[in-house]
């Protein structure tokens, strides 16, 4: 069964949100391919998957460092620990071994669960921080304005 990307899966930063989403169509890619029967497929979505959900664990720190989430280290030590098993699914595929349904089994549960409550618990703090670097700049312009048209 292919994963349904939907509102419960949502944290409300826009930008983390379409990044999540485009994991879920990589993973459903995965189940695909094995309907498929081909590994080749198969190796070519997984190698997609894991470049994107690496560069998506990099942003996600960026922001979440910025902000000043105070369990930044424990969220990167999860995506380091989840990178490093789906990168052992990989090398068992590359092998030849049909890995898929506990591939996608694990790939599912694992960022549900994560995103529901790992990344949903940076949220406030995130948006927090963007509101107020939007006030910054705001704030500059105003008075780059003020001083131009004053
Ligand atoms: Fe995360
Ligand atoms: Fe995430």
């Amino acid at each position: 069964m292919s994963l349904q990307w939907s509102s419960d899966l949502e944290i409300g930063i826009p930008v983390i949100d379409s990044q999540h989403q485009r994991i879920v169509e990589y993973i459903n890619g995965v189940e695909l391919a094995h309907q498929h029967h081909s590994q080749k497929e198969l190796l070519v979505v997984l190698d997609e998957l894991v470049d994107y959900t690496l560069s998506h664990f990099e942003f996600e720190e960026s922001l979440i460092e910025e902000a000043g989430y105070p369990f930044t280290k424990a969220h990167k030590k999860v995506h380091a620990l989840f990178t490093r098993r789906v990168q052992g699914y990989q090398q068992r595929a590359k092998a030849g071994e049909d890995v898929t349904e506990e591939l996608t089994h694990t790939l599912k549960t694992w960022l549900v669960n994560h995103i529901k409550h790992d990344d949903r618990d940076y949220t406030g703090v995130v948006k927090d921080n963007m509101n107020e670097a939007t006030k910054r700049v705001k704030a500059k312009s105003g008075s780059w304005m003020s001083r131009l048209f004053g």
